[in-house]
Parts: structure tokens; C-alpha cells; sequence
């Protein structure tokens, strides 16, 4: 029965994060981890042995993210793998943001691989922000203007998708799925959050320096940051729910729905 299941590498879970899967699933062994740079073909190549199906996801603001896609996909191929998903982002067309350019270029080369494959673009992760800190404090901290609307999925809707990928990889060859669960601005999500807690939530605008500073001093990693904010402060990141729906054959979490479920632990 165990030789049906796919051998699954998922890329992006490295050193810290090593740690903390292995501290939530007791049972993932040490060699069930390779841990290193995707820039060493030789840890890439190591960590492909035997493997069915890759899940890509690249480093975020990382000066060579693009370099690190290409080296996954040609291991991959080097070594057979059946299919490979990647984890891109929503609208990685909106090219004047560094960090959505290059995952098109890895996209363009995904699909021009001869592998199988499948694109996954979600918009931000509403587990990017810590809950914990805003529950006691009443306040969110934002380098970008709380007002102008963005994008949100939860990551359990995200998984969940990637789930259905990796259960039936031919039935989703060859798509590009734009996940998005829901659009609200800051505002409105200090407000939800404010009215399931019962106390005001406010959000403060933080320099964006501080938030830059925090990723690095890279010039690239550096630009790509401003670029980014700069452009979550004027237009922000909205799409549409719809895909995401279809592909979970349900409504998508909405923030009301995720704090609840995160309310009731
Ligand atoms: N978070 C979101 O809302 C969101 C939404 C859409 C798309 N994305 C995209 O998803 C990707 C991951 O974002 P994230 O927010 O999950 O990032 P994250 O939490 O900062 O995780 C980054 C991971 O990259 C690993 N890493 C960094 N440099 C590496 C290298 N040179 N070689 C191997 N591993 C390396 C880190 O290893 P350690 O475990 O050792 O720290 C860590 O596991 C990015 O490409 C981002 O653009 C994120």
C-alpha cells in the first residue's frame, strides 16, 4: 500500500522550518530533510533521489530566486520526476514588482521543461500576520497604507488545493490556478478582527525601511521590498475568488471564518 503513495519533495522547507515540521510531525525522520542551498546542485540532486512529484517553492526576495527555480526544474527532469508543482504568486505578470517578475520567469521555464506540470499563484497568506500580538496590543503594525484593498487566502485553503494537485497530478497538468479566498483593505481587517475580540483594533503605519531592513541588505532584495510596498500602498493585490472556489468545491475561508476557527482553539 505505502509503494501508491507519491514520494513528495517540497522545496523551501530548510533549515528552521526542518525543525518545526519535525517538531509538529514527530515521525518525519532526520533523512526525510535535506537541508541546504538551492544554488548546490549536488544537495538538489541529493534530495530528488526517488522522488515522484516536486512541490517548488522559492525564496522569497532572494537575489538568484530565479537561478534556484531553474536548478529544481532541471534536477527534476534529470531525474524523471512524474509531475512538479509549482508555487508562484498571484499575477506574477505585475512585473514592476521584482519579486512577482522573476517568478515568471521561472513559470516560462516550468513550462517549457517538458515535465509535467502544474502553477499555483495565491495571493498573500492571511498566517503572514500574527494574530497573537494584535489580540493583546489592539493594534496591527503596516508599512503599507491600511486603506487601499488587497488579496487574502488562508494557507489551510492553499494546502488544500495542493493536496488535490498531488492526489490527481494529470487531472491538473498543464493549469495555472490564481488562488485568492477574499479582498478586503487593513481597515476592514482590523475592524473584523475588533468585533471578534471585543476591543478596537487599529492599524498603525510603520516606516517602510523597517520593514526592508528586516529582509535583508541585498541591493536586489532591498529594491525588490520598495518596489513592493510601494505598490501594495497604490494598488495593492486583488483578483478574484473564483478559481479558488471551483477548485475546493466550497466557499474560500474568509477572515471572519479564519479568526473564528483561530478563536476557538
Ligand atoms: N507568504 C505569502 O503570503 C506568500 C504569498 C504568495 C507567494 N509567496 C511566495 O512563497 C515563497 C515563500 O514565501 P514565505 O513567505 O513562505 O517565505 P518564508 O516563510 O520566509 O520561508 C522562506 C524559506 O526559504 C528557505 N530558504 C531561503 N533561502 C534559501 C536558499 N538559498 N536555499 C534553500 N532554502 C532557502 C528558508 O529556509 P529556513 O527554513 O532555513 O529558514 C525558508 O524555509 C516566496 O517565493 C514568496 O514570494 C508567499
Amino acid at each position: 500500500m505505502h509503494s501508491l503513495l507519491p514520494l513528495v519533495l517540497i522545496t523551501c522547507a530548510n533549515d528552521n522550518s526542518a525543525r518545526d515540521l519535525q517538531k509538529t510531525f514527530p515521525k518525519l525522520q532526520p533523512d526525510n530533510f535535506a537541508v541546504g542551498d538551492f544554488l548546490e546542485q549536488h544537495t538538489v540532486d541529493l534530495a530528488m533521489k526517488g522522488v515522484n512529484m516536486v512541490i517548488h517553492i522559492g525564496p522569497p526576495m532572494h537575489p538568484q530566486e530565479a537561478a534556484c527555480g531553474t536548478i529544481v526544474i532541471d534536477a527534476a527532469r534529470r531525474h524523471n520526476v512524474g509531475h512538479f508543482i509549482l508555487s508562484s504568486v498571484l499575477h506574477p505578470l505585475r512585473q514592476k514588482m521584482l519579486n512577482h517578475k522573476v517568478k515568471l520567469e521561472v513559470e516560462e521555464y516550468l513550462i517549457e521543461s517538458g515535465l509535467p506540470w502544474t502553477i499555483l499563484q495565491p495571493t498573500h497568506m492571511m498566517q503572514n500576520m500574527a494574530l497573537k500580538p494584535i489580540f493583546s496590543t489592539g493594534v496591527i503594525t503596516m508599512p503599507y497604507s491600511p486603506a487601499t484593498v488587497q488579496g487574502f487566502i488562508d494557507l489551510t485553503d492553499f494546502a488544500q488545493v495542493v493536496l488535490k494537485v498531488v492526489q490527481s497530478p494529470e487531472e491538473h497538468n498543464m493549469a495555472r490556478y490564481e488562488l485568492l479566498g477574499c479582498v478586503g483593505s487593513y481597515n476592514e481587517v482590523a475592524d473584523t478582527i475588533g468585533r471578534k475580540i471585543g476591543k478596537p483594533v487599529k492599524v498603525e503605519r510603520i516606516p517602510a525601511e523597517q520593514a526592508i531592513a528586516r529582509m535583508g541588505t541585498h541591493p536586489y532584495t532591498q529594491e525588490a521590498m520598495k518596489r513592493m510596498l510601494y505598490y501594495y500602498d497604490t494598488r495593492g493585490l486583488t483578483g478574484n475568488p473564483n478559481i479558488l472556489r471551483w477548485l475546493l468545491g466550497r466557499e474560500p475561508c474568509t477572515w471572519d471564518d479564519y479568526l473564528d476557527r483561530v478563536l476557538r482553539k
